[in-house]
């Protein structure tokens, strides 16, 4: 037997056998990130409120995704990271601190959300950044939508819920 024709016919026989591999480790990855994706439970689209019903600098408590995570809808009157509404002053965040879970409270002279357990500040005119205390995460902030009829929806979060693995449940 030819050795050096046995030696080309196994480099073409490996490099078709590489190329296959190369072909399938996409599709692969592309099959498991579709099967990794099942685990994500879609957010709800939810009216919470109107922008007639708004006043400036005026924190709305609502819940979002779940009655169990209350949130709090505030029209800032400036346009803010992530807001919406005619003005793009409307944002949303959930009110559960980032630190341990104490629910904030929307400080109007402050113009930040306080938490009283252990004194962190939120800064909803800066997408929700933490100014200042014990937490090291910014709170959550909620996505909206608003409609040609004014109403205000919350369709997501941004960053995870105190305590929870998910936001969806
Ligand atoms: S729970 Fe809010 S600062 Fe600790």
């Amino acid at each position: 037997m030819d050795s050096s024709v046995s030696r080309r016919m196994f480099f073409k026989t490996s490099g078709a056998a590489a190329a296959g591999v190369a072909v399938a480790i996409p599709a692969t990855a592309e099959a498991a990130q579709a099967e990794a994706g099942r685990t994500t439970l879609p957010y709800p689209r939810r009216r919470v409120g109107s922008v007639a019903a708004l006043k400036v600098n005026e924190a709305v408590a609502f819940a979002y995704p779940d009655a169990a995570s209350p949130c709090a809808l505030i029209k800032t009157g400036r346009r803010v990271p992530g807001g919406v509404g005619p003005d793009g002053d409307i944002v949303a965040y959930s009110t559960l601190c980032t630190h341990m879970g104490c629910p904030v409270a929307y400080d109007a002279q402050a113009r930040c959300f306080k938490c009283g357990c252990h004194y962190s500040q939120f800064d909803p005119e800066m997408a929700g950044q933490m100014i200042c205390g014990q937490a090291t995460e910014n709170l959550p902030q909620v996505t909206l939508a608003v409609g040609s009829d004014g109403a205000i929806s919350a369709t997501g979060v941004q960053g995870l819920i105190y305590g929870r693995q998910a936001n969806v449940l």
